[in-house]
């Protein structure tokens, strides 16, 4: 495993690999997992998904800057470089790419890539430019390593979508590959942000996975169930637990995020639907949902 920190340094490595493979009459395929460290076994699925599908896993580290809000963690935001390390160790990595912010955005970026309307709700709404930092570092980094897939998780459901769109409106020549949500025994989703909460939030944010696991039933099970029952559901379970603090609950179309009719019975929808919800416990904002295919689309 190589580390490299020059934006040159990864290019001419890239080079030289894509250029052996060539000799030997091979397209040498190229896997990307772009995060913002402090790994843990959801980053660890992505890279392990990267590592069966190409020749070569580039990860990347890098808390970017523009993505943050004025008042949100960048400060704080977590970071341990010797773990993450040793999980890209364990996972294979060939190449990690950990550049500075000098070396990222050596002056303020001019160019910024916008992605609309998908932008525009959920954690749009909240966090504003969020996603307009997430899509001009992302097209940044697919501009330097050029990967043949790069790989996201579900757990980030928006950014997922923005991306896939950013991907196709650009004609980026590149396959995006969502992975599942991974999540601790007890239900809790893995998230770099859990460190921040206190064992009574850890324990308050279960509240999470188990209104969504509801709302799943209910969707599934109940035959006449509208998006406005399940929304209902959702909220109801959410607000029994004293310190959550919602931020949004919403049921929307996935991956257009177009909203759903309250009215409609979610089983005749067609496609996909997402349930997405995004709550405080103190200081802490954690988000999760669950994408399911209704019977609509058979
Ligand atoms: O999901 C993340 O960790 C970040 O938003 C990403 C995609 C690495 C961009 O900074």
């Amino acid at each position: 495993m190589i580390v490299l920190t020059q934006i040159e340094d990864v290019r001419a490595h890239l080079r030289a690999e894509r250029l052996a493979a060539a000799k030997e009459g091979k397209e040498l395929q190229v896997g990307f997992v772009p995060t913002m460290g402090y790994l843990h076994d959801g980053h660890a699925s992505l890279l392990r998904s990267a590592r069966m599908d190409n020749d070569l896993v580039v990860l990347s580290i890098f808390v970017n800057p523009i993505q943050f809000g004025p008042n949100e963690d960048l400060d704080r935001y977590p970071r341990d470089r010797d773990k993450d390390m040793a999980l890209a160790k364990r996972e294979g990595v060939d190449i990690v790419f950990l550049p500075t912010v000098e070396e990222m955005y050596p002056e303020p970026t001019k160019t910024k890539v916008l992605v609309s309307e998908l932008t525009d709700h959920l954690c749009g709404a909240t966090r504003p430019g969020h996603f307009d930092g997430v899509t001009t570092v992302v097209s940044k980094l697919l501009h330097i390593v050029v990967p043949n897939r790069a790989y996201f998780g579900q757990k980030d459901a928006q950014q997922l979508a923005v991306i896939t769109q950013m991907v196709k409106d650009l004609n980026m020549d590149l396959e995006i590959i969502p992975c599942p949500i991974v999540r601790e025994e007890d239900g809790l989703a893995l998230s770099s942000r859990n460190v921040y909460l206190s064992p009574e939030e850890r324990q308050a944010a279960l509240v999470l996975s188990r209104s969504l696991r509801q709302a799943e039933q209910l969707a599934r099970q109940s035959e006449g169930a509208t998006a406005e029952d399940i929304f209902q559901e959702l909220v109801r379970t959410i607000e029994t637990e004293r310190a959550a603090q919602i931020d949004y609950a919403e049921i929307r179309r996935f991956p257009s995020l177009a909203p759903v009719s309250g009215s409609l019975p979610v089983k005749e929808i067609e496609g996909k639907i997402l349930i997405a919800i995004a709550v405080k416990f103190g200081a802490t904002r954690l988000i999760d949902n669950v994408i399911l295919t209704m019977e609509g689309d058979k």
